[in-house]
């Protein structure tokens, strides 16, 4: 089953979102498998981001995503990766309609209220970075 990694960022957290942004992927159908509520180490927001490392807002992304707690998680179900980057909208909130996470809560490209994996190969990386295989839980099959 494929899995995604979701993060929210420190504005989302400081915006007390944590609620509602879980329940739309709750609501979706998905599963959650891992959570936690974190400071990120400058080293590890470093990592997370490199592909971005020669962009002028490196260390303004960096320095925010550092400056509060973050909730970073676990989503896992049927083409996650895509229908979560569906559900987040737009990476500028001015461009993500109405209905998707930034498109409701978001202002600016920089407090953009959510960050997700765009592709499964991102998915691996950023949930190997951030979460250890004995943090993520399993279900089992109800009916
Ligand atoms: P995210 O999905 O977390 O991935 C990279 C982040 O870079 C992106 O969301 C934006 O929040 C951020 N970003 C993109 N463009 C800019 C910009 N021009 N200034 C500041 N941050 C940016």
């Amino acid at each position: 089953m494929e899995r995604t990694f979701l993060m929210v960022k420190p504005d989302g957290v400081q915006r007390n979102l944590i609620g509602e942004i879980v329940s739309r992927f709750e609501k979706k159908g998905f599963q959650l498998v891992g959570a936690k509520l974190m400071h990120i180490p400058t080293e590890l927001a470093e990592q997370h981001y490199g592909e971005h490392k020669e962009r002028p807002f490196f260390g303004e992304l960096v320095d925010f995503i550092t400056s509060g707690p973050v909730f970073a998680m676990v989503w896992e179900g049927e083409n996650v990766i895509a229908t979560a980057r569906q559900m987040m909208g737009s990476t500028n909130p001015k461009d993500a309609a109405p209905g998707t996470i930034r498109g409701d809560f978001g202002l600016t490209v920089g407090k953009n209220v959510i960050h997700g994996s765009d592709s499964p190969a991102s998915a691996a990386r950023e949930i190997g970075l951030f979460f250890k295989e004995a943090e993520l839980v399993e279900y089992k099959k109800l009916v």
